[in-house]
């Protein structure tokens, strides 16, 4: 036994725990030993769009957790019914067999999805979506004999997620290149539909969306007959909520379908209502030949991601000799199925896309306000998926390092006024769709006071 670690039932002081985590636990994303009072919470348990940490303090969850605890915290139906799969049947291997909850899921999600994505391949979350999204793009491609496509084509500072495949088409290099290259071979990335920071110095609509157009352009520079995929999202969170103009999807698609490279949209912040629509693509009436979908699909309650392809896709892996290469020990887990199938009732009874489409209009309306204050540069969002983006001057838009020690301040300073969100050189907001106005009231009243004390602080005001 390992005598540097306390035996669990020694755990039973806030100090102990502290210490214990500080010790023993490594967060994600995060140094050693980030676990500190004042930085990190502990949070204990959460009703609604509220958290509440160890100490008792109370926070608005301003990011429904990392985006996705979509039908907010402590639905007691989603764990009645993970409880009842565990105690029925908590497991089965896809190689010998599946479960009831997995054949449900997968037809509710083929009559919920867009198009006619109808086929799901599950996994544990979004980082083995996407993974095995292209897995699939590739092995497609290959089975149909044009063996030479092999490239991916994605956008700059989109996120696709952290294993090799999702790492190296997301568009965040600067943090991953350094340590983990050589990053996947044949992954190229073209500028985002960013008009607020246009790579291209352009403006909407004379631009005539050529940043769609400059996709089709490296397809025919790198020859269609070696790209696989097109990897997207609808809206990307990471790349700072910059909602595309009407025809950029649309084009897309069409590019796309020009030169034969399938279109991977990537929902998995997006999916289950979070902009306002069950899928964010039904705002573009657009969809992709596969969808990629975690986080919101149980709301948290259970890790559980999944790949939605449409049936010209899957049937190129019709025959034994022709099977999928790929095979993930917990994919279609039952228990979390369930848990995703008790999400989608709670979704569909409270009409909570509707909601979010109502809550997240007014909380874009309230978080123009902010305009006034001279450290914004920027408000956006599509239904409760919105972005705040700072800058130190409106004019020449000068941006700030998210490891600024103001930006680092600000998040402090909302905590404590309780409100916890992200912030980069953005302030994301995607709260639970269950979101109250009193609540967005809130949250926006958080924001513009903790603005307000970091612009006196900068000597703005
Ligand atoms: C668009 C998108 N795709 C994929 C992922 C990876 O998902 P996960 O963190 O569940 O692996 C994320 C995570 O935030 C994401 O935002």
């Amino acid at each position: 036994m390992n005598q540097q670690a306390p035996p669990s039932a020694a755990l039973s002081t806030p100090e102990a725990l502290w210490q214990a985590g500080h010790d023993h636990l490594w967060l994600h994303a995060s140094p050693w030993r980030a676990l500190a009072p004042g930085h990190k919470r502990i949070l204990v348990s959460g009703r609604g769009c509220t958290v509440r940490d160890l100490e008792g303090k109370e926070y608005l969850d301003g990011l429904a957790g990392l985006w996705l605890v979509n039908v907010g915290h402590g639905r007691e139906e989603i764990a009645a019914a993970m409880a009842r799969q565990a105690a029925t049947l908590a497991y089965a291997s896809a190689t010998q067999a599946t479960t009831l909850p997995a054949i449900q899921l997968a037809t509710r999600l083929a009559a919920l999805a867009p198009g006619d994505l109808s086929v799901a391949f599950f996994c544990s979350g979004g980082s083995e979506a996407v993974e095995s999204a292209l897995k699939i793009a590739r092995q497609y491609h290959y089975l149909r004999g044009e063996r030479k496509r092999y490239k991916f084509i994605a956008r700059r500072g989109s996120y696709h997620g952290a294993t090799y495949g999702a790492m190296s088409v997301s568009g965040t290099r600067q943090l991953t290149e350094p340590y983990f290259s050589p990053l996947l071979p044949g992954t190229l990335h073209v500028a985002p539909p960013y008009c607020y920071r246009c790579d291209y110095r352009y403006t909407y609509p004379e631009c005539d969306v050529y940043c769609a157009d400059a996709i089709a352009q490296l397809i025919e520079f790198e020859g269609p007959e070696t790209v696989a995929a097109v990897i997207a999202e609808p809206v990307s969170a990471s790349g700072g909520v910059a909602v595309p103009p009407p025809e950029y999807w649309p084009r897309l698609r069409e590019i796309c379908d020009r030169y034969g490279v399938l279109l991977i949209v990537d929902e998995v912040i997006t999916g289950f209502g979070r902009t306002g629509k069950l899928f964010a693509s039904e705002h573009w009436n657009v969809a992709g030949d596969l969808m990629t979908v975690a986080k919101g699909l149980s709301s948290g309650y259970a890790p559980i991601g999944a790949v939605l392809c449409r049936p010209q896709v899957a049937e190129a892996f019709t025959g034994a000799e022709r099977k999928l290469s790929h095979l993930l020990t917990f994919g279609g887990h039952p228990v979390a199925c369930a848990a995703a199938l008790a999400n989608l009732d709670i979704l569909e009874r409270e009409n909570l896309v509707a909601h979010a489409a109502a809550m997240g209009a007014y909380l874009l309306e309230q978080l123009q306000s902010l305009r006034a204050h001279p450290l914004v540069g920027d408000v956006r969002g599509l239904g409760l998926l919105a972005a705040v983006e700072l800058v130190r001057d409106r004019k020449t838009k000068e941006k700030f390092s998210p490891e600024d020690e103001a930006m680092q301040r600000l998040a402090q300073r909302l905590a404590e006024k309780g409100l916890l969100t992200r912030v980069t050189s953005m302030v994301f907001l995607a709260p639970p769709l269950c979101i109250t106005r009193p609540e967005v009231d809130r949250l926006v009243a958080i924001l513009d006071s903790a603005l307000h004390e970091l612009e006196q602080d900068l000597g703005y005001c």
